[in-house]
């Protein structure tokens, strides 16, 4: 079982990051092998949209820090994307990733009915923000879902954290720790 985190905060070792690495370190201490990426350390672009994936190459063509990332995602069995919400999305770090993973799917994956170059993946995403309300920025997982799905993360499950942020408690609960080891414990099975 080889499982690929990316946080996508700059902030390593806080909230988001915090969840992640409980997942990871839950699933490590069942045998998992375990991969993480501070994309924040990393130097890449966003998608260039330059269509060659779509005109020959099955990767993406550019090549920087994303590439190695890319390449351990496709052989990844379980992927956790965390991300702190910033202005109502994930960081721009996370995002970055995300557009590149426009490279996993076929030239005609429009009409094809398996349009993902991915085997079957789980997925985990870890979204935090600093408002309380949980109605506010519900939609950001959903909004990614049906994309991931598309992709080849046939099962994902959404781990969220609302109210925690420098402006109020900077601090993890402990239910969400135990979420983040229960999920672990559910996606190594
Ligand atoms: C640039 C920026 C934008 C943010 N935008 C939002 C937002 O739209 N909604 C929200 O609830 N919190 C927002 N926050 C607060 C973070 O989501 C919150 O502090 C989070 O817990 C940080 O997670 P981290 O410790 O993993 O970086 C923002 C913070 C920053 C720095």
């Amino acid at each position: 079982m080889k499982i690929v985190t990316l946080l996508g905060s700059p902030r390593l070792k806080k909230n988001s990051a915090t969840i992640a690495n409980r997942f990871t370190e839950t699933a490590a201490a069942l045998g998992a092998e375990t991969r993480t990426f501070e994309l924040n350390r990393l130097v890449y672009r966003g998608c260039q949209g330059c269509y060659a994936c779509k005109k020959g190459d099955e990767h993406c063509v550019l090549t920087d820090d994303l590439t190695e990332v890319l390449a351990a995602v496709r052989e990844a069995d379980v992927v956790v994307l965390a991300s702190p919400v910033y202005y109502g999305d994930v960081t721009a770090q996370l995002k970055g990733f995300i557009d590149r993973c426009y490279s996993y799917l076929t030239p005609d994956y429009l009409t094809n009915p398996l349009p993902s170059r991915l085997g079957p993946k789980k997925l985990v995403m870890v979204l935090v923000q600093g408002h309380p309300d949980e109605s506010l920025f519900a939609d950001i997982f959903p909004r990614y879902d049906g994309f991931l799905k598309w992709m080849g993360f046939t099962e994902t499950r959404l781990i969220r954290a609302c109210g925690i942020g420098p402006a109020s408690v900077d601090a993890v609960p402990d239910a969400l720790l135990q979420q983040a080891e229960e999920a672990a414990r559910a996606l190594t099975a």
